[in-house]
């Protein structure tokens, strides 16, 4: 197909700085997920629907910043207003009515958000969130997906990828995930099981309303309501990471879109405006457990948010963002969510155009394609199909308030031509 000729052609200036960071970063990068063959391409700037290399080549961006940018690269109402807040401090290192404000919105729109903290990125919170949930439990177990990530954190940097046991890391001790334990998801009887043998020390069962890293995969929707149920039967908590999900796939997330409400949640991504945010929400009775004023150590949860947490960039590009996004929501939810339906569907098509099976996993502006016979219902039937076709490895991709019609069909186009190409690579003329 000489796709990699032509890349290798167009991107010499990525080439030879990704030989650059090959001498200061491990691997050339700071977040494995940014590698992939044969280098990466290295950004000089970003706008809109937009990205252009460092070759000047200009592409049409459906990564989107890891799915954190639903209004796009550097929407004006963001820049704006960081640009009269970089004026007015960086960090405080205290408090301010910008972080109030955001988490009020935070609270108005997240259903289960009864209270809120903030920190600097996801993996942070999905930690807290661990904490939080095993202090207010008194039990040590957590349950989570296989597939199902999560960040860096520790304790779930496990069954990740297949053959989803034990560590995704050296230097993790085995002590450090012991009382972790996943279950494939959308799979009821797993869930029952799990908790009938374990519910006893079951503090939390952890998910990601659709899978993100998983393979862009949504809960079938009576699975989280038997989640819900179940966890409730066995007196554990029900903990949502909507840190992809969070204000994309409705304002409320995957709580409003499935009206299924988690005891906490985790957030991130959409919530900092493109910059860097966690944020561990949920029922006051839990969160609050986090109050630096309780003085009994048995009671208090000593969860912290960093230096960073709250500087005031953040605070106000997030709320400029979820601003728009309340006032907008119709809008903005509804379209989204016709394009992701669409460039879904038109994929789909365009592969089997060429007779090659393809299904296009997602929900809302959220979309990965799959190379097998059946649409994967979970992490180990996305690992199984013909990864070798990705264009991306393991990479799903989300579409913006940017993004139109027209941009759709040019994807369609493009995956049109990929297509023919596969079938003339793999299966011959
Ligand atoms: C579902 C989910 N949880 C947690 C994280 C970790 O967030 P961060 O990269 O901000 O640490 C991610 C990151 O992609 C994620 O997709």
């Amino acid at each position: 197909m000489g796709g990699d000729r032509d890349y290798e052609r167009k991107t010499c200036r990525s080439r030879a700085l990704y030989r650059r960071a090959l001498k200061v970063f491990a691997g050339g990068v700071s977040h494995n997920t940014r590698y992939y063959e044969p280098y990466p391409l290295f950004v000089k700037r970003a706008k809109g629907k937009f990205i252009w290399d460092e070759d000047g080549n200009r592409y049409t961006d459906y990564w989107m910043g890891h799915t954190a940018l639903i209004l796009g690269h550097s929407p004006k109402i963001v820049v704006d207003r960081l640009e009269g807040q970089v004026r007015h401090g960086t960090l405080y290192g205290m408090g301010s009515s910008l972080s109030v404000q955001l988490a009020e919105e935070v609270q108005r729109s997240v259903p289960c958000a009864e209270m809120v903290r903030f920190c600097n990125s996801g993996a942070e919170a999905t930690m807290y969130l661990i904490r939080l949930a095993r202090a207010y439990m008194g039990r040590r177990t957590v349950v989570k997906m296989a597939g199902g990530w999560h960040g860096y954190n520790t304790q779930l940097n496990t069954a990740v990828h297949t053959p989803f046991a034990g560590s995704e890391s050296a230097g993790i001790l085995a002590e450090e995930q012991a009382y972790v334990v996943s279950i494939p998801f959308n799979d009821v009887g797993a869930a029952e099981r799990v908790l009938r043998e374990n519910g006893e020390d079951t503090a939390l069962v952890f998910l990601e309303p659709v899978l993100g890293a998983g393979g862009c995969i949504p809960a079938e929707k009576e699975y989280l309501k038997t989640v819900r149920e179940l966890t409730a039967k066995h007196d554990a908590l029900l903990a949502f990471d909507e840190i992809i999900t969070g204000f994309r796939l409705a304002l409320g997330g995957a709580q409003e879109y499935y009206g299924v409400k988690p005891d906490l949640a985790s957030l991130g991504k959409i919530v900092g405006g493109g910059l860097p945010i966690g944020v561990i929400c949920g029922i006051e009775e839990i969160v609050s457990r986090a109050d630096p004023r309780i003085r009994d150590r048995a009671k208090f949860v000593s969860i912290g948010g960093g230096t960073f947490s709250e500087n005031p960039p953040t605070m106000s590009a997030g709320l400029a963002t979820l601003r728009y996004l309340r006032r907008n929501r119709g809008k903005v939810y509804t379209r989204l969510k016709r394009l992701g339906d669409e460039l879904r569907k038109g994929v789909d098509g365009a592969f089997e155009e060429e007779g090659i099976e393809a299904h296009t996993t997602g929900a809302s502006s959220l979309f990965m394609t799959h190379f097998a016979k059946e649409s994967p219902r979970n992490a180990e039937e996305s690992q199984r199909s013909n990864i070798a076709l990705f264009v991306l490895p393991g990479h799903l991709g989300a579409i913006s308030t940017e993004h139109d019609a027209e941009d759709i069909s040019g994807f369609l186009k493009g995956t049109a031509l990929f297509a023919a190409g596969v079938k003339h690579d793999h299966i011959g003329p």
